[in-house]
């Protein structure tokens, strides 16, 4: 393996598995959005900004780009309470709406952004997520559009961060357990 830095431990998904996956995503929401008008794609800030380019140039059908920033109070390996650091910049009543996240681990994020959402009347609302973590307790939010399930360590690259590094990676990547611990 090349120069694999020393924060990492191994190549959990490499970047041709990650764009097949979000070709194939863009294709299933593509067909799904036919003749349903233009998807406005929500993009949280900042992990899903490299998922989020490269699935929408995928897209066959009209789309509208514009972005969310939430932020969780802790630590940066911790899930914690949720809020919005940066606002839509229109309103989303009657339009369709997908959320699109670059990962879930406890779902809260996502949950949060979701009944905040459903509230301002979309007329429709979805989620698609690139990576998602197991985890015992059942997600109180549908997951719409899956890439794939990693198994649950902490994952850097493709938008994915540790205290904001190896962002721009263009593989997924575990970080070493000492790195964070
Ligand atoms: P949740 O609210 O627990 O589902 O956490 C979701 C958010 O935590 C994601 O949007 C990411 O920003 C961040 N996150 C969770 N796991 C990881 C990881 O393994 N690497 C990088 N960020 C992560
Ligand atoms: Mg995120």
């Amino acid at each position: 393996m090349e120069n694999l830095h020393p924060d990492l431990a191994r190549i959990l998904v490499p970047e041709e598995t990650i764009q097949a996956h979000v070709q194939v995503l863009a294709h299933q929401i593509s067909l799904d959005y036919a003749d349903k008008g233009p998807i406005y794609l929500i993009g949280v800030l900042r992990g899903a900004f490299i998922f989020l380019a490269d699935l929408a140039r995928h897209l066959t059908v009209p789309h509208v780009v514009d972005f969310m920033s939430v932020s969780s109070y802790g630590k940066s390996t911790e899930s914690g309470v949720v809020r919005i650091v940066l606002d839509l910049r229109e309103s989303i009543e009657r339009k369709n709406v997908i959320i699109v996240e670059d990962i879930v681990d406890s779902g809260k994020t996502l949950s949060y952004l979701y009944t905040m959402l459903e509230g301002r009347n979309p007329a429709s609302l979805r989620t698609c997520t690139l990576v998602q973590k197991p985890k015992e307790v059942q997600l109180d939010v549908p997951i719409d559009y899956l890439g794939f399930k990693i198994p649950d360590v902490w994952v850097v690259g493709y938008g994915l961060d540790y205290a904001d590094r190896h962002r721009t990676l263009p593989y997924i990547a575990e970080l070493k357990a000492s790195v964070y611990t």
